[in-house]
């Protein structure tokens, strides 16, 4: 069974970020987004692999070198695709490097422009052929091993193997 359920917003403040309407942070941190995010993955892939690839972080600020650079978003958003897109980045690069005595660092740039907030990840884990490139963008395909099938009849999406990985 899968019970989703959303908080809706009634203009009470949140006590544990009291500046938030609703889940906006009208003032969001992104490079402390970035960290946040990396963290947690990095947390995960030393569990898994017991070694992980380091943080090279940049950040352009086109309003100036000594802004701040912080934008009105959703943090928990941002968080959730960085997270993902870090763990993908650790895997592939421990992957490709499983000989080497040095793992070279996953590179992230956050530029904030006139109108745009840009957010570049980087990595030397050897890539995505083109040919594959298209399925990337399949919500069901992994190349991870799927987990083992506990009970058939009630697999949630997330872990329903996928027939083209296999
Ligand atoms: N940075 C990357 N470098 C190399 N290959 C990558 C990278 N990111 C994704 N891939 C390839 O794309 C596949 C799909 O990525 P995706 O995040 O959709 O699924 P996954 O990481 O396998 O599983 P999960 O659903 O748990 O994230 C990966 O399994 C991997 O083969
Ligand atoms: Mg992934």
């Amino acid at each position: 069974s899968c019970t989703y359920s959303a908080l809706i917003f009634d203009g009470s403040a949140n006590p544990a970020h009291p500046k938030h309407i609703g889940t906006i942070d009208p003032d969001c941190a992104v490079t402390e987004v970035v960290k946040d995010a990396f963290d947690s993955s990095k947390m995960l892939c030393e569990q898994y692999y017991l070694t992980s690839p380091e943080i090279d972080l940049t950040q352009v600020n086109a309003k100036g070198p000594d802004q701040p650079l912080r934008i009105v978003y959703v943090p928990s958003h941002l968080y959730h695709m960085l997270f993902e897109l870090f763990k993908n980045a650790m895997r592939a690069t421990v992957e490709t490097h499983e000989m080497a005595l040095h793992l070279p660092p996953v590179k992230v740039r956050v530029s904030l422009g006139s109108e745009d907030l840009t957010i570049k990840i980087s990595d030397r884990g050897g890539g995505v052929p083109l040919r594959k490139i298209e399925r990337l963008f399949s919500y069901m395909y992994s190349t991870a091993p799927s987990p083992v099938d506990i009970d058939n009849s009630r697999n949630a999406p997330l872990v329903t193997p996928c027939p083209g990985a296999i």
